[in-house]
């Protein structure tokens, strides 16, 4: 719907995103836009006439394909750019447009597009209608906030303009979206290639009435709503040149706050009002959503960078669980249990998904149960974080609703979440002081408590050579307790199997005993496969610096499939076993483990005879 231009202009900048795989035409689209806009330049022009003619794939017309996919490459030079941005105005209106990398492979980047935009252009091809790439799209739209999505059926001009095939695809695809919750969608039937409906109404499609791609996208309502949003501000930077002046610098990421206001530390409650607000250029009167500003209080109260203020009678809920929506971007699946970084507004922290409740198929909005995310898939989990963080709910604010799982390892970003709701599950439950301690059982028993952790592949000995040192241990008068995972599995963790979710959460619960076990006073020796670095670092970091020995039991693998002492190997090899360590499942050998014994030259004994040199070495017996 075309608005008076006079009313367009008060619109303000129009964020938005195109989504579509490269065959749909997003980059003729794109290409379509910026020339209609006249952001070509006249070289640009000639060459790409002149390349159109060349390499083109249109005849005599312009590929505007050509254009954007030459920006693309220019682009694939810097490696730090995921998603393009382009500028562009009409008489009306000025956009900035998100282009993200059509390939499944990267949703990361439609993500981080659709996060920063206010409006989405789904592409479909109109010869191939609503495709599963086309709701996965417009899935991910949804989850990161998008309110306002413009179908964009391309390629008419190859249909005859033909209004039946346009009307079915809109049947299609509101039928989909509609548990979506748009605010507005806006199917257009057009032509990138030679501009039908793009900035100039096509009179090949007589039957259609609603308004252009221009028209849409300049009467479309920016994210203004922002502003309308309780007061947050993200602490970046304490400011205090002298004694005089304490400011707390930061950028508004909702809301407005004048002087006078009273403001509350989400973390700590504490309250104060704001006494000026100082830039750069002078004190504002007012500062708002984007505003970088620096903060001065009435009163001296404990800030610290990393903490929000926010408005004292809207403030968010400080919390360490919450469930949320998470679209898993790793090589790796995410495994409840595992533990992960989460970042969320300035922090960093621990964080460790406690509960899968379902993945949901982006074709159908169903619900499925699992125990695992892969690549691309979405689900609803429930999180735990190590420390409480201020979150608001993302529907009510994205800048403190939204998080991002890092990988530990690699560092990689793995997952992109929007949280749902706090989660006050065990907010009734505290430590419990108890008079008699770890300290005081060690005393009573004579000796350190600890873990000798063993790993590696089944058949290396790591049972045998524990065993051994146990006996050792027991003659010499030491408490000592043996967890086995053939034996766990008989009892605590009957329930699992040997899929890569089950193993994550076997030593997830192991680790925890273990940790209850040396509270006791007890060395403990666990001999588990224990496969994933992840979770093996996790539980060392259960325990105090010394008090977990990693002891890594190495064998090579052709080794372990001879001796096979329990004819598994042999078994997993006809096929009978699935998911055998070191045959179809991994195993990530330790990278700087306290010891490592070769099993492939040492007896079981010999083996043992070191660990026990080992713990009196480091004084544990
Ligand atoms: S872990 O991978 O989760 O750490 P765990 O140490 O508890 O494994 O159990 C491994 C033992 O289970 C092996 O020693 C072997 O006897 C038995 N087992 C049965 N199926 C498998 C399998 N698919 N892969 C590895 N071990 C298996």
């Amino acid at each position: 719907m075309a608005d008076g231009s006079a009313a367009s202009a008060s619109k303000g900048l129009l964020r938005f995103l195109t989504c579509g795989s490269v065959d749909d035409g997003k980059s003729t689209l794109i290409g379509r836009l910026l020339y209609e806009a006249k952001q070509i330049y006249e070289d640009q022009l000639a060459t790409l006439e002149r390349d159109s003619k060349k390499h083109g794939t249109t005849g005599e017309e312009i590929d505007f394909a050509l254009l954007v996919d030459g920006l693309e490459a220019e682009r694939q030079q810097g490696i730090t750019i995921d998603v393009a941005y382009r500028f562009f105005s009409s008489a009306n209106r000025s956009f900035i447009v998100a282009d993200t990398p059509g390939h499944e492979q990267y949703t990361r980047n439609m993500a981080t597009g659709a996060s920063n935009s206010d409006a989405s252009v789904i592409l479909i091809d109109a010869r191939k209608g609503v495709l599963p790439q086309t709701k996965r799209h417009s899935f991910i739209c949804s989850m990161f906030g998008i309110r306002h999505v413009i179908v964009a059926v391309n390629k008419m001009d190859m249909m005859n303009f033909n209004q039946r095939v346009f009307d079915e695809i809109v049947a299609e695809y509101l039928a989909f979206a509609a548990e979506l919750g748009f605010e507005s969608i806006t199917p257009i039937p057009l032509s990138a290639r030679y501009g039908d409906n793009v900035f100039e109404r096509s009179a090949r499609t007589t039957w259609y009435t609603g308004p252009t791609l221009i028209e849409q996208l300049e009467s479309i309502d920016a994210e203004a709503s922002l502003e309308e949003q309780p007061f947050r501000l993200h602490v970046q930077w304490v400011n205090r040149p002298d004694q005089s002046f304490r400011g707390y610098s930061g950028t508004v990421a909702s809301g407005r706050v004048k002087p006078g206001d009273l403001l509350a530390v989400a973390a700590s409650g504490k309250k104060s009002k704001v006494k000026r607000l100082v830039t750069f250029d002078g004190d504002l009167a007012v500062a708002s959503a984007g505003d970088a500003v620096t903060v001065e209080l009435e009163d001296e109260i404990d800030i610290m960078r990393g903490d929000i203020l926010a408005e004292a009678q809207a403030r968010p809920e400080v919390i360490d669980q919450f469930a949320a929506q998470v679209l898993w971007m790793g090589e790796q699946a995410l495994f409840p249990g595992r533990p992960y970084l989460m970042k969320i507004g300035a922090r960093y922290l621990p964080a460790q998904v406690t509960e899968l409740k379902h993945k949901i198929d982006v074709n159908t909005l169903e619900h499925l149960a699992g125990k695992s995310l892969s690549l691309n898939e979405i689900g609803e989990c429930n999180l735990s974080v190590a420390a409480p963080v201020a979150i608001d709910p993302f529907v009510e604010n994205p800048h403190t609703g939204a998080f991002i799982l890092i990988d530990r390892f690699t560092n990689g970003t793995v997952g992109a979440g929007v949280v749902l709701h706090g989660l006050r599950r065990a907010t009734n439950i505290h430590f419990q002081e108890l008079s008699v301690d770890r300290a005081a059982r060690e005393r009573l028993s004579g000796h350190r408590a600890g873990v000798l952790w063993f790993t590696g592949l089944s058949g290396a000995g790591k049972s045998t050579i524990a065993n051994i040192v146990e006996r050792e241990l027991h003659q010499r008068g030491v408490r000592s307790y043996l967890l086995d995972g053939d034996n766990v599995r008989h009892g605590l963790n009957r329930d699992l199997g040997f899929t890569d979710a089950d193993r994550v959460e076997n030593i997830r619960r192991v680790g925890e005993v273990a940790k209850l076990m040396v509270d006791s006073g007890t060395l403990v020796l666990a001999s588990f496969i224990s496969p994933f670095r992840a979770e093996r670092q996790m539980v060392r970091e259960l325990f105090g610096e010394g008090d977990f020995l990693e002891i890594f039991v190495d064998v090579p693998l052709d080794t372990a499939i001879e001796r096979d002492p329990k004819g598994l190997y042999a078994k997993a090899k006809r096929g009978e076993i699935k998911n055998f360590t070191g045959l179809d499942s991994p195993y990530e050998p330790p990278q700087k483990a306290e010891l490592r014994l070769d099993t492939g030259a040492l007896s079981p004994e010999e083996a043992a005879r070191s660990v026990i040199a080992e713990l009196e070495r480091r004084g544990l017996i």
